[in-house]
């Protein structure tokens, strides 16, 4: 008998994209990034104006310094704009792989990998550490990358309470009891919390998960640059190394002033992600230029300390100030300073104040962070001048009080 296919007149294919976007638009859950006319520096022009910018990552300001710019174009010239492959096929060119010695040098661990993005590396390596009969436990405010990289694994997933050790022996006691025991288990956090600027207790987390022989996974993007001896990171600032923390993963495009991912720990750890990682394997290669200016950065960390100075001077500085003020700060240890302004509209209202006043800095709101927990998030810079700081002071004083925040 001939297959009768019903077809729908009624679908429309792409009728549905509209309305989610006119949905986004009722439920003020859009983005509208601001356009940048300028260079990312402590004060940018965006829209003609110049406004002391304090929403952008790029704490130590490497991006617009000069031995970090001249290695990108050097480069360029010499080897091209594109590395013309994948790394995996026949893009690894020498500057990639020295950037992988001098990242695991500089960690002080057998060997690193860089990936393209940050989100690439958690989303490439991830869903192969651990699959079927495997486990992660995840702290609950980690990173969207890595909770797309254990979606699209296999294994087993449970989340712990934010930086709650307790619950987090709870969750691994349980897991004990599985029934057929897991073969691997991963715990997985960020090291220091985007929203918040909060430190992962990862000492205790790396005892944990040897008392239950599980593996550990910290992705230090917010860490590297900022925390630890020269800017090594989380896991230098603890004293820990690569046989307590198995992954340390981390980024170029924060602190490192550029743009690249990467995963660092023991030999068999690269041996195994460089096989293994679909994002690694089946993506063109970040362009040489980049790779010489990564290397450069690690070069400036490595030789001029006062960019690090500076940055926890500038930091320390402005949270004191606004601390003084009578602003919450919420539990921030680092560059990343959230003024908690309670309801979304609030914060919506504050940063629209500040920003009449030049100063540019995110609203956090609802569905990033829990109702009634919207912020702004300031995050300062090294290059930032006292004057600056200053005016931004005043802007966010002004503000608060007319909204009666303090
Ligand atoms: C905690 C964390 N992990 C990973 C990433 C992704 O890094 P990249 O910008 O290199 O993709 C980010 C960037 O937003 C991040 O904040």
């Amino acid at each position: 008998m001939k297959e009768v296919i019903r077809v729908n007149p009624k679908r429309h294919p792409t009728k549905y994209l509209g309305e989610e976007y006119q949905r986004l638009v009722r439920e003020s859950l859009t983005w509208e990034p601001k356009e940048l006319q300028s260079s990312s520096g402590p004060s940018c022009t965006i829209d003609g104006r110049e406004v002391v910018m304090l929403a952008a990552n790029n704490y130590l300001n490497l991006s617009t310094h000069p031995k970090v710019v001249n290695a990108m174009m050097e480069a360029t010239k010499e080897y091209g704009a594109g590395a013309g492959s994948d790394r995996s096929i026949a893009g690894d060119m020498a500057l990639h792989e020295e950037l992988d010695r001098r990242l695991a040098r500089f960690k002080v661990a057998p060997a690193s990998l860089t990936y393209q993005t940050g989100f690439m590396a958690n989303e490439g390596l991830i869903p192969q550490l651990a699959g079927r009969g495997d486990l992660f436990v995840s702290d609950e405010l980690n990173h969207g990358s890595i909770i797309d990289g254990i979606r699209i694994s296999h294994a087993d997933r449970k989340i712990y309470k934010h930086k709650d050790m307790e619950d987090l022996t709870r969750v691994m006691d349980e897991a004990e009891r599985h029934d057929p025991p897991y073969n691997h288990i991963w715990i997985i956090t960020d090291g220091v919390f985007s929203m918040d600027g909060d430190l992962a207790p990862l000492s205790e987390i790396a005892k944990i998960a040897s008392e239950h022989g599980a593996g550990v996974y910290v992705d230090d993007a917010h860490g590297e640059g900022i925390l630890g001896e020269k800017g090594r990171g989380i896991v230098s600032h603890f004293g820990l190394d690569h046989n307590q923390v198995h992954v340390e993963m981390g980024t170029f495009s924060k602190a490192f002033g550029v743009v690249g991912g990467h995963i660092t720990g023991s030999e068999d750890l690269r041996n195994f992600a460089l096989n293994k990682s679909r994002s690694w394997l089946l993506s063109g290669a970040v362009p040489p230029g980049v790779a010489a200016a990564c290397i450069a950065a690690i070069d400036v960390l490595d030789t001029e300390p006062q960019w690090l100075e500076k940055l926890w001077e500038n930091r320390n500085y402005f949270i004191k100030a606004v601390q003084a003020l009578g602003f919450d700060t919420g539990n921030s240890e680092t560059p990343i300073v959230p003024i908690m302004c309670g309801e979304s509209k609030v914060a919506k209202e504050l940063t629209d104040f500040v920003w009449e006043k030049g100063i540019y800095v995110l609203p956090i709101v609802f569905p990033m962070v829990a109702r009634g927990k919207a912020r702004i998030r300031v995050q300062l810079s090294a290059k930032h001048t006292k004057d600056q700081l200053e005016k931004a002071i005043e802007a966010f004083k002004e503000g608060g009080e007319k909204l009666r925040l303090i």
